[in-house]
Order: C-alpha cells, then structure tokens, then sequence
C-alpha cells in the first residue's frame, strides 16, 4: 500500500497543475487586415505563443474603422469573453473604456515611460490606463518622383499647386497613352476615413478641427467651406468619381499599379509601395500634406491603433502579457521596419535600422508630433455620431448634391443641437 503524500506536497502538485493550466490558457486577439497588418500582428502573437506556450486565436476583422468599430459595440455589449485583446482605434478610448481593463495594474510605468506621453494621456481614461499604445499614424501625401521630374515639377506646398500639377500630368500621360493615369487618389467612401481626410483639408486652410477646445462646434466657417470646394472640384477633373468609394486599400491599389501622381495616405502605404513586387518600387516620394494657400498650414490627422485588454476576458493578466510583448520596443521596430508602421516609443525615431527603412518618419516627425486630433476627448460617446453627420455631409458635397456652405451651415446646427449647447 503506498504512503499517502504529505499535505503540503499535495497543495503544492494542485497549485503548479492550476497555473500550468492557467499558464496554458488560449487566448484571443482581433487584429486589423489592411495591408500587411494581420500578417505581422500574427507573426508576432506566435513568437510571443512560442515563448510562453499559450495558443493565441487570430481574428481579423473589417478594413473599415467605422464597421469595425460597431463590430466591437456588439461584442462588448453581450460582455462576450471570446477576444480578450482588441485593437482599437485612437479615436475609440473613451467610448471603449467601460468595457477595458486597467492596464496599468500590469503595465507599470517604467514601461509606459518610454511611449509618447499624448497617446498614453489619450488613453487614459478618468485615471485608468485602458489600452496601449500600438502605432501611431498621420496622414501623409505620396507622390511619383519619377512623374514630377519627368514634367520639371516640384512636390507641391499648398493644394492649389497639388491641383495644378495633378492635372498637368495627368492629361500628359493620358495623351501619352496611359488613358488610366489620375492625377490624385484619397479615401471619400462615407466612413471613417473621410472624416480624416476632410479634416486635414480643413484644418490646412485654417479652418479649425471641427468642435473647439471648449466644446464649441466651429465647422461653419469661411475657411472650411473654402476647403471642401477646392475639394468638389477635384472630383471627376484630377480625382476619379470611383473616389467616392475608396478607402485606404482601394487608393493604394490605383497609386501602386501605377495609375495615379499623388495619393494621401497612412504611413503602411510605404512599405507596401517599395515592396519586390510593386511597380512603382523606389519612384514614391513621401512629404506632408499641402497647405490650404498661403494662409494655411500642413496638416495630418493623428490615427493610430492601441491594443486594449477586454474587462469580460477570463485571462487578463496573461492578456497583457501579451499586449506589453507586442507592445514593446523590439516588436515595434520589427512592424516599421517591414511594415512601416510608426512607432509610438519615441526612442525608434533615432533607431539607424528604422529611419534606412522609412526615411520619412525622421523628415515628417513634426508631422506625427503635430498631428491634428480628431474631436473625439471633447465629444466623448458621441464621437461616432459627430464623425458619421460630418462624413455623410462632406460625402454630400464631394458628390455634388449639396454646395459646401449651405452643407456646413446644416451641420453646424445639427453637432450644435448634438452637444446640447457646447455641453456634449
Ligand atoms: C487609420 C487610422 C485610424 C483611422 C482610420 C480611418 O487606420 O490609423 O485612426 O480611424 O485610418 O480609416
């Protein structure tokens, strides 16, 4: 008969089996899929998988950040525990927060020290830390060099010469025989990313970003209503009427096949741009946006992604493990070096391996340091709302069923109503 264990070898033998399985729980993270995001988010969830031995499952989700984001309010309203980790957009925090756990109970600051400190105070909601910082984003104006030193053009400055220059060559290469060639590519789907883009226009012109600091709409004004005409009219003239269905990919696809002189875009677009298989490998160049004339000033909306560790996940310790990993410095440079992701640890600005990847995250660095911030601390929960009213109206306008004026002085009353007097 065999002696029985001794009580304290007992506990012990239950408490190392309850972490082994603790320690070999399956975890869950929804990625973005644009460009060559779900690839490097799954590279790097596998060498994380390798090292500590917890199977992680991989979702991707919509391109789209207004689809995703109301993918993300079903699951986090039915307090689902199938994905622990979400990435989330810059603009989401607050409106996410009540769903997120406090990452700095596991995060502590020796780590967050290192990251830009506007993205961590953007993300840190009525003092809990609820996601970190992943990459950071601006938008960003690409253009052919090739094409502009063929026709003795010099990167345009304001988006008065971005529109001549676009058509001048444009209508060069049409004649030359390449009836595909536009002059500029952006996104003007009604989404998300419409509201980026037409807020740099505006803010580029001097014409504010649409609500104030003090809660204040301010999207009526001269300077705003300027900007979007200049826009109308690129429509059909240097701008494909299929604009009014692009995000981020569909202009890539246009500027990357070789059929387009310039393109606003994200940073990603870089990466993909010079990769072995592209047309136009090594003739992109990258500059900030133009300004709105004389008056105005280079803009760039600030985007980005955090990861976040949801309050219904049944692992969340081993979730932010997994969220500082990705997270941290070496994982950051891997992503902009093969991605041309920016960084959100400052420190990756200075790193040789990174800026020989991506040139320009050391010429624009005002821009990512200056970017423009959508209004979405002010408006707090109601920021879908104000985003979509404004993007359906510059939709409106890009299409030709509304004048800019009478659309802003529309929108101005409805945000007005929306913030209950500047309140929100
Ligand atoms: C990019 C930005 C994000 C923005 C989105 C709009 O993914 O990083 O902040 O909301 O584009 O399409």
């Amino acid at each position: 008969m065999s002696t029985p264990l001794p009580r304290f070898l007992v506990l012990l033998l239950i408490l190392i089996s309850g972490s082994a399985a603790a320690r070999a729980a399956t975890l869950s993270i929804s990625c973005g899929a644009v460009g060559v995001e779900l690839h490097l988010c799954r590279q790097g969830v596998d060498a994380w998988s390798h090292q500590t031995g917890n199977p992680v499952k991989v979702v991707s989700t919509p391109n789209s950040a207004s689809e995703r984001f109301a993918l993300y309010q079903q699951i986090l309203a039915s307090h689902s525990s199938d994905i622990d980790i979400l990435q989330i957009d810059v603009v989401w925090s607050g409106t996410l927060a009540p769903h997120l756990v406090d990452l700095s109970q596991y995060i502590g600051s020796d780590d967050t020290r290192r990251f830009f400190p506007t993205l961590i105070a953007n993300n840190t909601i009525d003092g809990r830390l609820v996601a970190m910082p992943w990459f950071t984003d601006a938008g960003v104006l690409y253009y052919r060099k090739d094409l502009l030193e063929k026709y003795a053009a010099q990167p345009p400055t304001t988006w008065q010469q971005l529109t001549a220059i676009a058509r001048r060559i444009q209508n060069a290469e049409r004649a030359a025989g390449n009836p595909r060639m536009h002059g500029f590519v952006f996104q003007a789907k009604g989404y998300e990313g419409l509201t980026c883009d037409a807020l740099e226009w505006i803010d580029s012109f001097g014409g504010g970003a649409l609500v104030d600091a003090d809660g204040t709409v301010t999207v009526d004004n001269p300077r705003a209503v300027a900007a979007l005409e200049l826009a109308a009219s690129w429509i059909g003239d240097i701008a494909p009427r299929g604009v009014l269905n692009y995000d981020e990919e569909q202009s890539r696809g246009v500027f990357q096949s070789g059929n387009a002189v310039f393109m606003r875009n994200w940073p990603y677009a870089w990466a993909l741009g010079n990769a072995a298989d592209s047309p136009i490998r090594g003739r992109i160049g990258v500059i900030a946006l133009p300004a709105g004339g004389p008056a105005g000033h280079h803009s760039g909306v600030l985007g980005g992604w955090q990861l976040a560790v949801s309050r219904y996940s049944k692992h969340p310790q081993l979730a932010a493990d997994l969220v500082r990993y990705l997270t941290r410095y070496a994982e950051q440079k891997r992503r902009a070096i093969e991605g041309s992701y920016n960084p959100t640890i400052a420190a990756l600005y200075r790193d040789p391996d990174v800026l020989a990847a991506a040139p320009f995250f050391g010429t624009l660095y005002p821009t990512f340091e200056h970017a423009v911030a959508r209004p979405s601390r002010i408006t707090g929960s109601k920021y879908a709302r104000v985003s979509a009213e404004f993007y359906y109206a510059v939709h409106d306008v890009l299409s030709g069923k509304t004048a800019a004026a009478p659309a802003l002085a529309t929108l101005q009353r409805k945000l007005t109503r929306l913030s209950r007097g500047g309140q929100w």
